[in-house]
């Protein structure tokens, strides 16, 4: 069973196959659109991957900066979102990095990926915490906002920060640089349930999928993090 960084590294496919069952409500989608402006706007997204976040919103927007620290990634995202190819641009970009990155947008987003970063370093993590959001800020226009998504669990009944590192980056987020947050209900939703089982262990591994086998079910649920920031 492959580590995530090896997932990343190497296997862009399969992640881009588990990716593309979740949220099969749309609910990310349309609360996105709903209560920001992408039109004609600039983004820089940090931690892109095979663009899964990106292409909810690059229909809007005017361009974006996608940047990661999986070359290999960004090369799947590269593929999924050629039709957009005229807007994109595509860097390889470790998030600890963004206090170096050029430019700036209307909005700076990331899904999934500051919260890696966090877990990686946690033995400093306010200090992380603070660099990858001051990082953000500095890249955002006059009255830009920052959006970050992060999971609030997969495979489980309630939502929740499904460990304690992210519970504290959650929390610094809302209390010390004064995100407002949203949580809504992304859940996977498979052709059977033994495609379930396969797609979503290969990931997760096989101690986050317990029930999937008694629930017998093509559905997985998962609640998902919205925490932003307006300038
Ligand atoms: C769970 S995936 C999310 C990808 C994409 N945002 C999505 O919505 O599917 C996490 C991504 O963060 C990237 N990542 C993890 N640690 C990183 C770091 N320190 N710097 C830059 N990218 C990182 C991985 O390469 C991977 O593409």
């Amino acid at each position: 069973m492959p580590t995530m960084k090896e997932i990343y590294q190497h296997h862009a496919d399969a992640y881009d196959e588990l990716v593309s069952h979740e949220d099969y409500e749309k609910n990310l989608s349309r609360f996105l659109l709903q209560h920001f402006d992408f039109s004609g706007k600039s983004v820089i997204e940090m931690g892109a991957g095979t663009g899964r976040l990106t292409a909810l919103y690059i229909e809007q927007a005017a361009r974006a900066l996608c940047c990661d620290g999986s070359s290999h990634m960004l090369q799947r995202g590269e593929e999924n979102l050629a039709s957009y190819r005229d807007k994109l641009a595509f860097r390889v970009c470790d998030n600890l990095d963004v206090g170096e990155l050029e430019g700036k947008a209307d909005y700076v987003v990331e899904g999934w990926s500051f919260g890696h970063t966090v877990i990686d370093h946690f033995e400093r993590a306010e200090q992380i915490v603070e660099q990858l959001v001051m990082g953000c800020r500095r890249l955002l226009v006059e009255g830009g906002t920052l959006i970050f998504v992060e999971t609030m669990g997969s495979n489980r009944e309630e939502a929740g920060p499904p460990r304690e590192e992210l519970a504290h980056f959650y929390e610094l987020l809302e209390h010390r640089y004064g995100f407002q947050r949203e949580v809504l209900r992304t859940d996977y939703r498979f052709a059977s349930p033994e495609e379930a089982f396969r797609v979503f262990s290969f990931f997760f591994g096989e101690q986050h999928c317990q029930g999937l086998v008694e629930r017998n079910s093509s559905i997985i649920k998962e609640y998902t993090g919205v925490w932003y920031w307006r300038g």
